[in-house]
């Protein structure tokens, strides 16, 4: 049996930059016609320069492919006017990070005061410029999200002209609330569907596992894959495949993030074809992206089959995929 995507697009991706990008990006441009990709380097990406110097570096790191990196800028409360209409044509987003909350956020934003955000907020609203959002408090790691659903829920009501992205959402509670807001959408991760918190801390700790935020209950990841299944038109794949090098991963201080970007097709296509969604898929991976966004990415058609795919331990010797040494359902067989 063989599966056909075409424009795979994964709406969430880290891919980070120097000697990472060079091991990242081209994997991903492998198997995905596009990907939003994040802004949170060290410094997060927040000037037109830092802007097209990246993109540069990242089309300069997937060589021929006709990869298309949707850039996106860090949220920052002091962006004027000018300089958002300067940068509109250089960007598909602007990604918010509380301060602190995860992976070099820590020039975010703190406190949520509609009135210091207001002006951005406004402007974004004006240019069609979507806000994508990492939705967590600082509160109890478990209640961080459903706690960060009136903040959402504030912006939604406050900016109704403004597209307002929950990144990779992760309880019954976001899915719930993208319900109640027109202007409300969310990213799913691969990882989300297919863990809960036992995977990650139930037994021996498994820190290729644990990322922000952290996988939840059953009942959350029923909810996820109930939306994502029935490719929900207000969500989208978006991997967060977010590449730390192995040492700082297998270390006390674990950095959080799950590398998925390789396996992530593989691995959709046997979580849809096990719950007998695979008409569904093409919606989840890539129309409700196209539609949401109006965004229409370089053609690419992906074939797979169902035969066994032996997932690599590591990467170039540094990096570790989820799945690492395990064998997959769905290979890939074709791709371009
Ligand atoms: C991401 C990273 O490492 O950049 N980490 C993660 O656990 N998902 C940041 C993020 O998206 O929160
Ligand atoms: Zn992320």
């Amino acid at each position: 049996m063989v599966v056909s995507l075409n424009e795979p697009l994964d709406m969430h991706l880290h891919l980070r930059d120097a000697g990472m990008l060079d091991i990242v990006a081209p994997l991903s441009a492998e198997t995905f016609s596009g990907a939003l990709v994040m802004p949170n380097l060290v410094p997060p990406v927040t000037t037109k320069e830092a802007l097209l110097s990246y993109r540069k570096r990242i089309l300069d790191a997937v060589g021929e492919s006709t990869f298309m990196p949707y850039m996106t800028l860090f949220f920052k409360s002091d962006y004027s006017a000018g300089f958002l209409e300067a940068v509109k044509d250089d960007i598909l987003a602007i990604k918010l990070y509380p301060a602190g909350i995860t992976t070099n956020s820590e020039g975010g934003v703190s406190g949520f005061d509609l009135k210091e955000l207001a002006p951005v907020l406004d402007a974004m609203s004006g240019l069609g410029i979507p806000l994508c959002v990492h939705g967590e408090t600082g509160g109890f790691v478990m209640d961080r999200e459903a706690e960060f659903i009136p903040i959402y829920e504030k912006l939604a009501k406050n900016f109704p002209d403004l597209k307002i992205i929950m990144e990779h959402i992760t309880t019954k509670e976001a899915v719930e609330a993208l319900k109640r807001f027109e202007n409300l959408y969310a990213t799913i991760t691969l990882h989300h569907l297919y863990i809960t918190l036992d995977d990650v801390a139930g037994g021996l700790l498994q820190p290729h596992l644990f990322c922000k935020p952290i996988a939840k209950r059953p009942e959350d990841r029923e909810a996820l894959l109930d939306a994502a299944l029935k490719a929900d038109p207000k969500v989208m794949f978006g991997s967060d495949s977010a590449p730390h090098p192995k040492d700082a991963k297998e270390a006390p201080g674990c950095a959080a993030g799950v590398f998925t970007a390789p396996i992530a097709l593989q691995a959709l296509v046997q979580l849809f074809e096990k719950h007998d969604a695979l008409d569904r898929l093409q919606s989840f991976v890539s129309d409700n992206a196209k539609r949401i966004y109006g965004i229409n990415p370089p053609e690419k058609r992906v074939i797979l089959e169902n035969s066994p795919y032996l997932v690599p331990d590591i990467y170039e010797g540094t990096v570790v995929p989820m799945f690492a040494g395990r064998t997959l359902e769905w290979r890939v067989v074709s791709a371009g």
